[in-house]
């Protein structure tokens, strides 16, 4: 779910070096960063400010600087920059943050070789794990059935998470909304392009159309989007004259 504190950090991004020793409690900074310039004398034990230990260059005041080790992975910068997380309420932490989805598929990267050595698996995405899991108890991947699917969400994230899935409902309208969230909202990048493609065609054919039948425009390049129909009726039993308006 990406609510550990590597996935946060992932979520939130990662904060400068000198930021993290500010706060952050860490033993030996040797361990992750390399110091800028080399053999300055700052305390190896953090959390501590840089700013406060000024050296000289070009007969200034120059604030040091730390660097990444290059030989830290992703996930030890991460669970370094954890270490100064300070929160008490989860939604605390995570109101600065950006949703899971918004990062990408390597926010949750480092929890496979856990996952794995707990369950058997040899996975590195939920649709591999649920697939793996499938055949091991089942001999196939899983397949989610839902009959009453409504608005579809629960087929949505079911097929999201790699299972086949079939869903139905006795309502159009549900049906409608469960098949606009697989073939709209899931469609895949070429299928995306091509109802774009057969929107742009259908605009511009309702174009034509208005454009046929004498409607004005300002001459700039700007039409009306929306257009009442008005349809004026005697009727043949009531006294008076209704008009009709459709949009
Ligand atoms: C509570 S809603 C389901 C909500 C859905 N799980 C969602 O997340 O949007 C129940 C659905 O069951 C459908 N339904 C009710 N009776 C049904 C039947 N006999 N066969 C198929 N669908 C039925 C309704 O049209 C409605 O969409």
């Amino acid at each position: 779910m990406s609510m550990d504190d590597v996935s946060i950090s992932k979520r939130l991004g990662l904060p400068k070096a000198e930021v993290i020793v500010r706060t952050a409690k860490i033993p030996d900074i040797t361990a992750y960063f390399d110091i800028d310039p080399p053999g300055h004398p700052l305390p190896l034990t953090a959390p501590f400010d840089v700013r406060n230990f000024p050296h000289q260059k070009n007969g200034k005041d120059a604030t040091p600087r730390l660097k990444w080790r290059s030989d830290v992975g992703d996930t030890t910068k991460h669970q370094v920059a954890s270490l100064t997380f300070a929160y008490d309420t989860y939604r605390e932490l995570a109101s600065e943050a950006k949703r899971a989805e918004e990062v990408s598929e390597t926010v949750a990267s480092h929890i496979w070789a856990g996952v794995n050595a707990h369950l058997g698996t040899n996975a590195n995405s939920f649709a591999e794990l649920v697939e793996q899991l499938g055949v091991m108890r089942f001999g196939h991947r899983p397949t989610v059935s839902d009959t009453f699917s409504g608005s579809g969400q629960i087929p949505f994230a079911a097929a999201q998470l790699g299972c086949d899935v079939i869903a139905s409902d006795l309502n159009p309208v549900s049906c409608m909304l469960t098949w606009g969230a697989f073939n709209v909202v899931g469609a895949s990048d070429a299928q995306r392009k091509t109802l774009d493609d057969d929107q742009a065609a259908l605009v511009e054919r309702v174009k034509a159309d208005v454009d046929a039948l004498g409607v004005e425009t300002d001459g700039e390049g700007w039409r009306g989007k929306v257009y009442l129909y008005c349809l004026e009726v005697t009727c043949p039993r009531l006294v008076g004259r209704f008009l009709c308006f459709l949009l």
